[in-house]
Formats: structure tokens, sequence, C-alpha cells
């Protein structure tokens, strides 16, 4: 959460760092903030206006300088207003500093600086760091000495960029945060993330755990941190090329990411089944050896992973466990020898998800990764990595990472188990069910009832087996995106209790395939009976659907096609409700703090 950029280079720094910010709020939107360097002279402007409002403000300014820090926050210490919005300086004011993370030892840090005479103006903890770094140049340090000295000094998660006024340049660090740099002719972009300078250049150097780096107009230099006689070394590593295509970042006509994005899964998916990412046949290995697996990860990776306990090793009959990365602690005792993890995460920057791998590798567990970004964190902790090859996915909810997930899953089960070969024939039967469901007619159809639903308090999902997974799914994008209340149900827990919440009117959406339906109509029946309206998505309509989606069945795979046209429900609502589909209130798109 958060995103940092930075730029050094031969332009105005101000509108570069500005687009910068744009594709990188998907991080968080709480608020934001710049600083440019000029002469000596520091431009710092921060705001919890709009990004696009803060955008048109600076622009107005033309503010000179060609060296400048932004930050775009989701704010984890003190509330999101504009004195905690980042850049942060030191009590001198030249000394400034954008962090993503949480410090740990913040509180400890302050308190030492405080009484060392330092003067905070923000409840962040981030704000300890250029205080930090001007407590060692009052103490004799050089700026390289200083900034080297972090990492000894902080506790907990960051990436850091930092400048000061009189120095053309700008310091770089990593932990546990995500960090690199884009390089172009004679400039570079330090960013969270590699979305952010992508038109600009597809030259990155990933930046390593610990190791202050600074940028200055002759390239990109280690500090050497252990030497009494200090100094810099030019960073020897090259920079990789990426072969991202620049225009997958844009919207193109779309009035959202997350219906571009939506849109896009019947390509995605067909991407993966006619171009298998290689690592699936080593996975196999590992896998036939795993005495268990676990799979693990947040949120909509999450889901994925209760899929995969319904779909995923049963032909090859392996011992498979779904856990969520933050409750991953009280099973990690549990771990047999010889267990294997495989690690779903569509960033592969999620702090819970990475803290879970970790504490599983204590265990010696071996760590297969499924991600969408294969040089992130998570990724360069695993033994090995599955890409999920989505392509940039910028709208905060997930989307077309999800049925890749799912897809990566079938494709694994097929390994394992080839002898089946009902995965990858499943996975074209979604590919052809998702073009339908995508269709004009189709997304009219949804748009329909997206108008009946966005004026109930609440709604409910109803699915048994793997379609109680596309419920839980469904129910989280109608939270986040749509902003309503939304539960889901296991279809056989409903006279359990559920029932007692069904009143007159009230909206049940049930998932099923064809051997489902007979008992799914018993259950519709039951809800109607006491009033509910029942919405489905199947292949074939039930007696008593009030509306029905068709989503043909694509055997193991049907939960692919089915999470669809509740993605569009979802998207279609928060238009419905002035919500911006894009920018979930309160959320982040990576959440890289516990
Ligand atoms: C839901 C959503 C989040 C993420 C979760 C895990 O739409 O986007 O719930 O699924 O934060 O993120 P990754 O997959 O990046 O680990």
């Amino acid at each position: 959460m958060c995103g940092v950029t930075g730029y050094l280079g031969q332009r105005a720094a101000a509108p570069i760092l500005l687009d910068s910010l744009k594709r990188l709020e998907y991080r968080g939107y709480d608020s934001c903030g710049l600083v440019v360097l000029n002469d000596g002279g520091v431009a710092l402007r921060r705001s919890v206006e709009p990004l696009d409002r803060f955008r048109t403000v600076i622009l107005s300014e033309n503010l000179p300088g060609t060296v400048g820090l932004a930050h775009t926050r989701w704010a984890t210490h003190g509330v999101a207003d504009a004195l905690n919005a980042h850049p942060h300086s030191s009590c001198d004011g030249t000394i400034l500093a954008v962090h993503n993370g949480v410090l740990e030892n913040g509180d400890e840090l302050r308190a030492t600086l405080i009484r060392q005479g330092h003067r905070f103006t923000s409840d962040t903890d981030s704000e300890t760091i250029p205080h930090l770094v001007e407590q060692s140049l009052r103490e004799g340090q050089t700026m390289d000495a200083a900034f080297a000295a972090l990492p000894r000094r902080l506790v907990g998660s960051y990436a850091v960029l930092l400048v000061h006024a009189k120095t053309d340049a700008i310091y770089a660090l990593r932990r546990d945060s995500p960090l690199v740099i884009g390089v172009g002719d004679n400039e570079y972009f330090p960013a969270s993330d590699i979305p952010s300078f992508l038109p600009l250049t597809s030259r990155v150097v990933y930046i390593t755990q610990d190791e202050p780096l600074v940028i200055d107009r002759t390239g990109i230099h280690r500090i050497r941190q252990h030497s009494p006689a200090g100094g810099r070394e030019p960073l020897d590593r090259l920079p990789v090329i990426l072969d991202q295509n620049v225009t997958s970042l844009s919207k193109d006509s779309f009035e959202h990411y997350m219906l571009k994005e939506i849109l896009e899964q019947a390509s995605t998916l067909e991407r993966l089944i006619e171009v298998p990412p290689e690592p699936l046949a080593k996975a196999r290995a590992l896998l036939q050896k795993a005495s268990s697996i676990k799979l693990i990860g947040a949120g909509t990776s999450y889901h994925a992973c209760l899929f995969g306990e319904h779909a995923f090793g049963v032909g090859a009959g392996l011992d498979v466990e779904a856990c969520v990365s933050s409750e991953f602690e009280f099973r990690a005792s549990l771990l047999r020898p010889g267990a294997v993890v495989v690690a779903l995460s569509q960033s592969g920057e999620t702090a819970d998800t990475i803290h879970a791998v970790r504490s599983a590798q204590g265990r010696g567990a071996k760590v297969i990764s499924v991600t969408n970004s294969e040089m992130s964190t998570l990724a360069q902790m695993s033994d090995l990595v599955i890409p999920l090859r989505s392509g940039p996915e910028l709208a905060v909810a997930a989307t077309k990472s999800y049925t890749s997930q799912l897809a990566v899953l079938l494709l694994l089960d097929q390994e394992l188990a080839p002898w089946a070969v009902t995965d990858v024939r499943s996975l074209w039967k979604a590919r052809d069910s998702i073009l339908n469901l995508t269709s004009t007619a189709a997304r009219a159809h949804i748009a329909e009832l997206a108008h009946e639903l966005a004026v109930r308090p609440e709604v409910f999902l109803m699915g048994r087996g793997p379609h109680y997974v596309t419920a839980l799914e469904a129910a989280l994008k109608l939270k986040e995106v749509a902003g309503l209340r939304a539960e889901a149900f296991h279809g056989g827990e409903m006279k359990h209790g559920p029932l007692a919440l069904i009143e007159e009117g009230a909206p049940v959406v049930m998932f099923y395939d064809r051997a489902g339906m007979t008992r799914t109509e018993i259950a519709a029946s039951e809800l109607i009976a006491r009033g509910a309206l029942v919405f489905t998505v199947g292949e074939q309509r039930l007696r008593s659907s009030h509306l029905h989606v068709r989503a043909d069945d694509a055997g193991k795979a049907t939960p692919i096609p089915q999470i669809i046209p509740l993605q569009l429900l979802s998207y279609e609502i928060a238009k419905i409700r002035g919500r911006d589909p894009d920018h979930p209130r309160n959320l982040a798109k990576s959440v890289t703090v516990i």
C-alpha cells in the first residue's frame, strides 16, 4: 500500500511524477504529495484532494527542477490529512523522504529523536526517516553514511526514497516492500512498481533487500555500508528489459480499468491454455513428492485457494488444504516434513502471504508461488515461480488475476493427473462461456439486473462445493466494489440458520452446475416460500428463477465463467451508486502491511 516514485533526469520532474502517481494510485489514494528540488530550493506540496485536482494545481505552477519525489498514501499511522501526507521532512526542511511500509520501532525512534531535539509535524512512523538522517548529519556523518545507516536503525518494512536539497541525487532503500528503478536515457524513475514508469522505459533495475543506493547524473551506485572508508561503487547489475506491452497500461476506450480487465478474461485464459507456463512441469515434480500441500492466499487469492481444495490434486490423490495467509500462523505447527506450500498472490507483495511463506520455509517447506509479478518479493523467496501472465491489473479489485489463478490450478492438476484429460478441455469451454457472458447482449442483461439489486439493502449468495467459492468471491466483489452488504452461504447450510434472515423480497443469487440443479431447485423453492427473490447463474434457468444469467457449464472450470456476471454486476452497481469501481473506499491493491 502507498506508492512511492521519483525522477532524476533532464526533463521537468513535476509532470512526470504526477503521471507516475496516477499509475500508482491503485496502491492507495487517501492523500498525495510531491517535492521538487531546484538549485538548493525545495518545492513541497501535499494534499488530501483527489489526485486529478492536485495534478491540475501543481501543473499550473510550472515548478522548475529535474529531481523530485512523490507519494500516494494509504494511511496506516495517522489520519489521512495533509500533514500526514508524504513527503516528510527534517527539522530544517532540507531532507525529504517518501516511504511505503510500516516501521515497527517508529514510536521508539520518534521518542529518541524528540529527546535529541527534533520536532515532528505528523503522526506517521515515516517522518522518523528524514529526522534520523538529519541526526546523523548533525553528528558529523556524510549524507551517504547517514543514509546507509538506516537498515541498522529501522525495524519493519520499507521502500524509501530520500533527497537532500543540496544534493543532486535520489537515495533509495527497501526491505520487504517493493522498489525498482526504471532506467531511461540519462534519466531514472525509482518507484514502488513497474507500471509507474512503463510508458517511459521498459528497462528496470531490481533492488535487493537492505541495499542502500544513490542515483545521480552518473548512474546508480551502491553505498558501501561496512567499509570504514565508506564510498560508493557503481551498481554492476544490468537493467532487465521488460516485455510488457505498454498499451496494456492504458484504459483504451474503457471508462474504467475494472471493465477493461473483466473483458480481457477470454484472452488471458486463452493465452494460458495455448502457452501453459513452463514451470508447470517442474512444479509437478515438487508436488508429487509432497507429503501434503498447503494453498495459501489472501482475499480473492484465498478464494482461488479454496477452489484449489476442490479441484486440484484430487485425481492424483494429494492431500490439499487451503489456508488464509493471515491465519496460517495458527496452523503452521501442523506442517509435516516434506510439505509444499503453493502461495497464490496477484501482486506477490501481500504482507500476510509473505509472512506465512516465511514461516512455512522456517519449517522446511518448499514454496511454489503463483503470481502476476515474477520479480515480486514473494517470487524472489520461492523455490519455483508460476507466472499468471494476466498483464497489469490496475483496478483495485482482482478480476482477471482470479480467473487466471483458477486456470493455473487446473493446468497444474492436468500435469499431476494427465490421464484425466478433462482440465484443458474444460478451460476451453470456460473461455467460450466467457465470450458469451461478455457479449453486448449479456452485458445489457446484467445491467438490468444491476438496477434491481442496487437498491436492496443486502444480497445473499449461495452455492455448493466449488460454487460456494464463487458465492464467496461474488460477495467480496459486491462488498468492495458495489458497496453492498453481501453474504455467502453454503447451499446446504441454509436451513441451519441463514433462513432466519430471509424476508419478503430478499435477493438470493444461486450458483450451480447441471449436476447440482435438482438440489438447487429444491433450495430455491424453500427460499421463495419465505419471500426471497431468486436470481440464478447456471446453464439452465430454474423454474423458480426471478432473473437468470446463462453461464454454460465448463466441467471442473465452471467457476471461471460463473464469476464473470458477478464481476460485471458489481461494476454496474458501483456506477449506479456513484462509486468509483477502480478505487473502492479504504482499500488498496497491494496490502504490504500486516
Ligand atoms: C479483492 C482483492 C483483494 C486481494 C488481496 C490479495 O478484489 O483485490 O482481496 O485479492 O489483497 O492480494 P494478492 O493477490 O495481490 O496477494
